[in-house]
This record gives C-alpha cells, sequence and structure tokens, in this order.
C-alpha cells in the first residue's frame, strides 16, 4: 500500500527530489517487501549475452542508480541486470531540483546537467549494495565516464583509472561515447581519441587477464541516437575492430527541437519521443553487424510492446530509464515477460 502510494506521490515532485526521494528509500522498503504490492519478481528467463548469462533480458540503464546506492532493491524489482554510474574517478556535481525535467504529455525527460558521481572509492564502498542481487544471479554492469574537469584530449587516464578500479567488480563495463557535459558526441569529434581510448581500454583488460589472474570482462560502447546512418555504421566497424563486446543503441539524444518549445540545446532527450530512432539505429546495427557484435536497446522503452519491437529489430537485451520514471516499477516484470513471450515464440530459447 504505502509503495504504491509512493509511486503515485514521485511522479508529482520535481524529477531530482523523486530520484533522490526513491535512492534514499528504496532500499528498506524492498526489505520490508513492501513492494510486492505493485510488482512481482519475473520467472527466470536466461540468455546469454557477451559471453554472460543474464537471468532475463531486461535491465536498468546508466544514470539511475548513478552511485550504486541500491543495485539489490532495484534487482528485486525483476531487472535482470542494473548498469550503475555513471562512475568518474573523483567525485563530482551534486543533481539539484532543476537539472531534469519531464514534458509528461510526450512521456519525455530532460536532462540539463554534467554527469554527477560520488568517485570511484564511494561507489566501490556502495557496491555491498550488489551482494544479495549477484547472488541470485543478477548482472552488474560498470558504466565508466572521465571527470568533467579532464579535457577530452586526455580523457584515457580517467578512463583507465576507474576501470582497473572497479574491474573485479564488474561482469561488463560500459563506455558511453556520448556526453552530458558538452551534450555532443565528443568521443566522436575524433577517431583518434576513440580508438586511443578503446584500445588502451583493451590492452589493459588484456593485463589485468594474464598478470592479475583476472577473468575477461566484456566491454559495450554506448552510443548516441542522432549519428547519420554513414556514422553509425563506422563507429560499429572501429568498435568490432577493437575487439569490444557489444553495443548499447542508444543514449539520450542532443536533439530537443522534437518537443515544441524546446531549443536543440535545452539538454538531453530520453524518453518516448527516442523510441524510433532507437529501433531503427538497433535494426540497421544488427542488419550490419549481424552475430559478430549483440546490441542491447535503451531509448524509449515504455511498454512491454517496445520491448518486442526492440527484440524484433535484433536487439539482445533491452534497458529502461524513462519507462520506469512514467510507468512505475510494475513494468519491470512485464517487460521480462514481454521478452519472455516473444523469445519463446522464436524459439531463441
Ligand atoms: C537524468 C538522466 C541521466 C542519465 N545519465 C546517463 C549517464 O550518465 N550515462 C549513460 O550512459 N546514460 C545516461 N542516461 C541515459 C539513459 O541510460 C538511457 O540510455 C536514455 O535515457 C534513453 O533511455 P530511455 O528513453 O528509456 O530513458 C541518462 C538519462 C537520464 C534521463
Amino acid at each position: 500500500m504505502l509503495f504504491k502510494l509512493c509511486s503515485r506521490i514521485l511522479p508529482l515532485l520535481p524529477p531530482a527530489t523523486s530520484h533522490q526521494l526513491m535512492i534514499s528509500n528504496l532500499d528498506w522498503m524492498t526489505t520490508m517487501g513492501w513492494h510486492k504490492d505493485c510488482c512481482h519478481m519475473p520467472q527466470e528467463d536466461p540468455t546469454v549475452v557477451m559471453g554472460i548469462r543474464f537471468p532475463n533480458a531486461v535491465g536498468l540503464a546508466a544514470g539511475m542508480d548513478v552511485n550504486a546506492d541500491c543495485v539489490s532493491a532495484f534487482g528485486a524489482l525483476g531487472f535482470g541486470h542494473i548498469e550503475v554510474g555513471p562512475v568518474c574517478p573523483t567525485a563530482q556535481g551534486i543533481r539539484t531540483a532543476n537539472d531534469c525535467v519531464r514534458i509528461k504529455p510526450r512521456q519525455a525527460l530532460v536532462d540539463a546537467t554534467p554527469s554527477s558521481s560520488c568517485g570511484v572509492e564511494q561507489t566501490l564502498r556502495n557496491l555491498r549494495s550488489a551482494d544479495c542481487f549477484h547472488l541470485r544471479g543478477g548482472i552488474l554492469g560498470i558504466n565508466i565516464e572521465k571527470n568533467s574537469v579532464t579535457a577530452v584530449e586526455n580523457c584515457v587516464n580517467d578512463y583507465l583509472f576507474t576501470f582497473k578500479q572497479t574491474y573485479a567488480k564488474a561482469d561488463y563495463f560500459c563506455i558511453n561515447l556520448t556526453s552530458t557535459e558538452a551534450r555532443t558526441t565528443h568521443l566522436l569529434h575524433s577517431e583518434a581519441i576513440l580508438t586511443g581510448l578503446l584500445s588502451a581500454l583493451r590492452d589493459e583488460r588484456s593485463r589485468l587477464i594474464s598478470e592479475h589472474d583476472q577473468p575477461y570482462k566484456p566491454i559495450a560502447v554506448k552510443i548516441s541516437p542522432d549519428l547519420s546512418d554513414d556514422q553509425l555504421l563506422r563507429l560499429a566497424d572501429t568498435v568490432l575492430s577493437l575487439n569490444m563486446d557489444g553495443i548499447v543503441g542508444t543514449s539520450a539524444s542532443n536533439d530537443c527541437s522534437v518537443i515544441e518549445g524546446l531549443s536543440n540545446d535545452a539538454g538531453l532527450l530520453s524518453g518516448r519521443p527516442l523510441s524510433e530512432r532507437t529501433t531503427h539505429c538497433v535494426a540497421r546495427l544488427t542488419e550490419h553487424l549481424g552475430s559478430q557484435l549483440p546490441v542491447i536497446a535503451s531509448g524509449g522503452v515504455m511498454t512491454p510492446n517496445d520491448v518486442v519491437e526492440k527484440l524484433q529489430a535484433g536487439a539482445s537485451l533491452v534497458q529502461l530509464y524513462s519507462g520506469l520514471v512514467y510507468q512505475g516499477p510494475s513494468l519491470v516484470a512485464e517487460c521480462v515477460e514481454a521478452a519472455a513471450g516473444w523469445r519463446r515464440e522464436h524459439a531463441q530459447i
């Protein structure tokens, strides 16, 4: 009852306030079992992607559990994987009430600020919150980013630092090639920077495996929905040639002008308006890559039908963000069940 009430009240508060309230209370509420009023744990629907067994095809996208405060609590809502972060080397940014805006009639979110992070050290402490989730087979992704004070040209050390520090904790990594800070696909401005970064991560992974006996951890690259088809496919080839393991398509969009009254640079746009573009990107990528690299769909997954649409376009997994904000926690099990139904029908299991 109380959980249901909270799900009704939170959307009435400013997004950053409701986000903070949710993150501060989700853990104890799920420990008390109050979430069971409005959502249930879906049956497992295992799938192997990037060499990892995911308990189901639906995950939580980056930017929600930024500091890994309540991984197991989100897991209790039914997610098969949770991507925490962005994790930056040192703490930066504090969210305020006006940072993110809901455009309710369009089921959209516009985020206008650079990423916040409590830094690697604190995130590692918080990651104890993932133990219970891990124990029941949940998959932990770590989304890493540079600090906003670090120039793009010098970003490699920031990424490497976080990568090394968190390597033992992650099941997979995600590198977001779009930036809330510059509101631009900054790493793509220079193919040399992108290649330098991804090959440094690949080489560091080899070193951790050979010198420190660490297991192989897949690295996925998250791309912008604002790329032209040519740019998209060129980027896919680069990612493949650098031994990356997957593509997350897509992040939020720089193009807010699709919302009446918003200028292009109002922030980064997420939610329903992204859905068509994301499906297009997933379809182009999977056509182009075949079975060489899996694609994880993120962007505009607001209903179980959207999940089916992304799987039909070729996605191996899907992630939720705005859908959870607008539809509430019951969406998670509904999406897992829609994915399981679709996969059964298409004999992928
Ligand atoms: C407030 C906010 C912050 C976000 N921060 C990040 C981030 O730091 N790193 C990242 O890879 N994606 C970030 N995202 C993008 C989401 O992970 C997701 O890819 C995007 O919102 C599209 O999915 P949706 O339409 O389901 O919301 C953020 C999204 C929002 C709304």
